[in-house]
């Protein structure tokens, strides 16, 4: 039913973020050039660009991470200058951070709630009120349909699964002005209709919104507007009601898009990797499946249906109950993950803050860890012997990276991903397990990343690959299984599959 016009109610008036010749540099790189622009309030506005073309760097200065070098920031009428964080979000900016920042040790609900622990009186002190805590916590996390003990420890939550708790954080403070950095990278479709919901119900009582994202069909539901960046430059700015998707990937790269190859037709070698009866009681159920040398195995799931604790528990870095896990015909269940990779076992994490990269070590360095024992004679790896190893992956996966001797954490989300992949093609596995491989990075290194993937397939690796897109998981994959509350409910041909087919399979059963 739709109201009469003159009763609806009137969006509240927000306020308007201005950009005046905003400059930021990173020793000799140059974030972001000069950057102008207005955003207007009550819309949702994209940010667009390349791995490492700035968009972070602009939010990260709104969010009081670090100031401009050069120019202005206004909120309305007043310039924002913020003494950090904490100071831009008295001001009403909240951010959803690209790499996750909550609390690993504290609880779900503490870290929803943090900075404002609601408190009672006993015996006249002021102390937390933790059943009112939990409570609230517990009503935000299921208005985004999330079925998540609030007092369990952040830490025992999947990537996507904290990013729907970062989210519901943000969310639970009244914003002025909501910066979300990729916060759909780990979702899969049904958590990103919750999200773009409130979303939408912010955005009609006057929010302004900044919006970053590489998933370009979201673009196209979500946004309001568009603004592109290319090298720190402002290349321009689009309205989403009359933009078209060519228009948008020239404005980023500079040039057309071109026809996307497609993939050879699979040749299926013998099995490599034979997983029968694996279990671990609350998390994954006989799960069982045979990967092929070449072959591409995809598996689809919703968020929370056990995907990455099956491959966890594969490698080796949780346990599982029971079953056999066969690798090249050697039984290695329960083996440790130093000998499953001495076995040609290789394994890209989902989460590269954590389990992927160390952080203040070099990008060179990173790349080279985990090939350390086999290019390394007697025992030892030299410079020499490293770099035409990092140099090969740098150029292979096109890694944005200045200076490779510089810490990986210097680098943009995007091309952190790339240095997780490359590093473990570094170590030449026969059998590759990819978790989100292509989260946080722009869609034409998504595509380098595949082709790496389908061209490591033809040379014989046999790949396993998990992707909370399912467009993504029906291009790339030559056979896909279907996860569901932990078990393998289906197994379907990706040629012969629709997206909407393989989002029912995902779905069925389960509460929408
Ligand atoms: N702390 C830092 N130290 C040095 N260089 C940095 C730092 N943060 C960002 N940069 C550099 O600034 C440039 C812009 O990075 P930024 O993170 O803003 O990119 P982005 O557009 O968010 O990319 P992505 O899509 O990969 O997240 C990159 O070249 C990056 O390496
Ligand atoms: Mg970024």
């Amino acid at each position: 039913m739709s109201l009469p016009l003159s009763m609806r109610p009137e969006p509240e008036t927000g306020v308007a973020l201005e950009f005046r010749g905003v400059t930021k540099s990173f020793g000799p790189v140059v974030a972001l050039d000069g950057f102008s622009h207005r955003f207007e309030p009550g819309r949702v506005h994209a940010l667009m660009g390349r791995n490492g073309s700035g968009k972070s760097t602009l939010v990260k200065m709104l969010a009081g991470v670090f100031p401009p070098d050069a120019g202005e920031i206004r909120l309305g009428d007043t310039p924002c200058r913020f003494d950090g964080p904490a100071d831009a979000f008295r001001a009403g900016i909240v951010t959803v951070h690209q790499e996750l920042s909550l609390v690993p040790n504290l609880s779900i609900g503490e870290n929803i709630v943090l900075g404002r622990l609601p408190q009672r009186r006993r015996a006249g002190l002021r102390v937390v009120d933790w059943p009112a805590l939990f409570a609230r916590a517990q009503a935000q996390l299921e208005a985004m349909g999330l079925d998540l003990d609030p007092r369990a420890p952040v830490a025992t939550l999947s990537v996507g699964q904290q990013q729907v708790v970062e989210i519901v954080k943000a969310m639970a403070f009244q914003p002025a002005v909501l910066l979300l950095d990729e916060p759909t990278s780990a979702l899969a479709t049904r958590e990103v209709r919750l999200l773009f919901d409130l979303v939408r119900r912010l955005k009609a009582s006057g929010v302004t919104m900044l919006y970053i994202t590489h998933r370009m069909s979201e673009l196209f539901e979500i946004a309001d507007t568009c603004t592109v960046l290319r090298d720190g430059v402002r290349i321009g700015a689009l309205d989403m009601a009359t933009a078209s998707h060519g228009a948008i990937v020239e404005m980023m790269f500079g040039e057309a898009a071109h026809e996307v190859p497609r993939r050879r037709s699979p040749a299926r070698g013998r099995p490599v990797l034979s997983v029968r009866g694996l279990n671990r009681a609350g998390a994954f159920h006989d799960i069982g499946f045979d990967l092929h040398a070449g072959e591409v195995l995809g598996i689809a799931g919703l968020l929370g249906s056990g995907r990455t604790e099956v491959l966890r528990a594969i490698v080796g870095a949780d346990r599982a109950e029971s079953g056999s896990v066969r690798l090249h015909g050697r039984e290695m269940f329960g083996a440790r993950p130093r000998d499953l990779r001495a076995a040609g076992l290789g394994y890209a994490p989902e989460n590269r803050k954590e389990a992927g990269l160390v952080q203040s070590l070099s990008t060179a360095d990173n790349i080279c860890m985990a090939a350390a024992g086999s290019v390394a004679r007697r025992g030892f790896l030299t410079r020499a012997m490293e770099r035409p190893l990092v140099r090969e992956q740098i150029d292979d996966l096109r890694i944005k990276a200045g200076d490779p001797e510089l810490p990986v954490s210097a680098l943009s989300g995007g091309n952190q991903q790339k240095v997780v992949i490359g590093k473990w093609m570094a170590t030449a596995p026969t059998v590759m397990l990819f978790d989100e491989p292509s989260r946080g990075v722009d869609i034409r290194a998504k595509r380098q990343i595949f082709e790496i993937i389908w061209r490591k397939a033809e040379s014989g690796l046999a790949a396993l690959f998990v992707s909370s897109e399912l467009e993504e998981v029906l291009e790339v994959a030559d056979r896909v299984l279907v996860m569901r509350h932990g078990r393998i409910v289906a197994e379907v041909d990706p040629a012969a599959t629709t997206l909407t087919e393989l989002y029912g399979l995902c779905m069925e059963g389960t509460r929408a």
